[in-house]
């Protein structure tokens, strides 16, 4: 077991172009900057199909590889951050999907939302942090909105500049991860 406490990251969009990586590779920098170890959980990449165990995730059987692989991931960590856009007012499918895939292991687990979008994304974060409080994870603070700016995009609608969109949020990251951190460590130590 790794002596600092383990921090996931869960990019929540999966589009090949996204906004969500470079927030979230960010938040990693922080992450370990305030003594964690950053752990990218990535839906483009880990591909969860649509929900397919028999048996509800309070149930605690996993049959599916997939499923297995996941809950051990989510088992393994300390607090968790969730990186989510605003579509459609509210938070990704991709999302929605990998959270319901489990139950029991999400529990307790300090937590994040990190939102972004022409509101900064509140909308989704009102909702997911919704969803994570009724599920049972402990949401430290209000989360953090990233408001978007017309110059922020070119013409064909992508982003110019991800990194000084990120920048302008920097501070509020920082406090976030080290608020994170924090928990995760006091987590750590309670196990
Ligand atoms: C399907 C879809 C729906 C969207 N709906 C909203 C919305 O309701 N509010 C908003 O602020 N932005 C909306 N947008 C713009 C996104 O905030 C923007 O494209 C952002 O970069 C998406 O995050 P991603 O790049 O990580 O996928 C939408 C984008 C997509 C792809």
């Amino acid at each position: 077991m790794s002596a600092r406490p383990q921090v996931g990251i869960i990019v929540g969009s999966t589009r090949p172009v996204r906004v969500g990586r470079p927030v979230a590779d960010e938040i990693a920098t922080l992450v370990e900057a305030a003594g964690g170890e950053a752990v990218m959980l990535d839906l483009a990449e880990i591909k969860l199909p649509l929900l397919d165990e028999a048996l509800p995730p309070a149930s605690g059987v996993r049959t599916e590889p997939h499923t297995i692989a996941w809950a051990e991931r989510i088992e393994a960590l300390d607090a968790v951050v969730f990186v989510t856009p605003d579509y459609n007012s509210g938070y990704p499918a991709a999302l929605k999907n990998a959270i319901d895939y489990l139950k029991a292991e999400w529990v307790g687990l300090p937590s994040v939302v990190v939102s972004y979008g022409w509101s900064g994304g509140a909308s989704s974060n009102a909702q997911l942090s919704a969803v994570l409080r009724y599920i049972g994870l402990e949401l430290q603070g209000e989360g953090v909105l990233m408001p978007f700016q017309p110059t922020d995009f070119d013409e064909s609608m992508r982003m110019v500049d991800a990194a000084a969109f990120v920048a302008r949020s920097e501070e509020q990251l920082r406090l976030a991860a080290e608020r994170l951190v924090g928990a995760a460590a006091e987590e750590r130590a309670a196990a």
